[in-house]
């Protein structure tokens, strides 16, 4: 058992290889994700929703994201864990690394941020600081309300163009990674082959080099609502482990997400 690394994620791309990424929040189903082969585990704070029962993921602490990292560590022997920055805890450079601090020390291997132009100054720092930074773009939950609601972005010429000038900016400030969520698939392509960094998607069509889904939408159990991104792969195979396999095997052969799970 080899575990994956960053370089075996960037390797990964280089070869046109796909990453699989799952959430996971314990032990339990950290180590059943692990054992069945997932490349990559994200603490998301999707727990927020998913967990707690909120209705978005600003109410997150730093405390609640150590935790589960904790525990997803704790469970997780090959894939590489990736732990999110919750909402406000990188709001100045002393602040997140402060809290990116909190997060490796509790097992994390890279840490997430969302957004762009504001956090180059913070990638930089971390990234010269030997903490591997995950960018996010494209739909970011923690600014659902300055973005008006859980909308797919980049849709407009000028929106696409700054997204793409973005990406382009973390990967330069030291970023080796980049979640993006909720973009039509051609903006999703564009960026992907203009960044040399492993670019993950989640609503961002079949191009990206790897694919992420929270867990409890791939297992169709998240409380009120299934987003067109996803796809319910417990009701096909009626038994979790057979569920995590066959999504791993659709990333890796290029069969999900298809059109029907992507945007234009
Ligand atoms: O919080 C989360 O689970 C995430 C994924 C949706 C990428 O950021």
């Amino acid at each position: 058992m080899k575990k994956v690394t960053i370089s075996t994620l960037i390797k990964m791309k280089q070869q046109g290889e796909r990453i699989s990424m799952l959430t996971a929040y314990d032990a339990s189903f950290a180590k059943l994700f692990d054992e069945q082969g997932v490349d990559t585990i994200l603490i998301g704070d999707s727990l927020g929703m998913v967990l707690m029962g909120e209705d978005d993921t600003l109410p997150v602490t730093i405390e609640q994201m150590v935790y589960h990292t904790r525990s997803v560590r704790k469970g997780t022997q090959r894939a590489f864990v990736i732990a999110d920055m919750p909402f406000m805890s990188y709001a100045t450079t002393e602040q997140t690394f402060t809290n990116a601090t909190k997060l490796m020390a509790a097992g994390a291997s890279m840490v997430k941020m969302e957004g762009g132009s504001w956090l180059l100054d913070s990638v930089r720092g971390l990234a010269e600081r030997g903490i591997p930074v995950c960018g996010h773009l494209g739909l970011t939950p923690q600014s659902v309300h300055k973005l008006g609601g859980f909308k797919v972005q980049g849709r407009e010429e000028q929106q696409a163009d700054d997204l793409l000038k973005q990406a382009l900016a973390l990967e330069e400030a030291g970023a080796q990674l980049l979640v993006l969520e909720c973009v039509p698939t051609s903006l999703a392509n564009r960026v992907t082959q203009a960044l040399s960094i492993p670019v993950i998607g989640i609503g961002a069509g079949p191009g990206t080099d790897g694919q992420v889904l929270v867990m409890h939408d791939m297992f169709g159990i998240s409380a009120n609502y299934m987003p067109k991104f996803s796809k319910n792969y417990l009701a096909i195979c009626g038994d979790i482990r057979k569920a995590v396999a066959l999504f791993i095997e659709e990333v890796k052969q290029g069969k999900f997400p298809t059109d029907e799970e992507s945007f234009s």
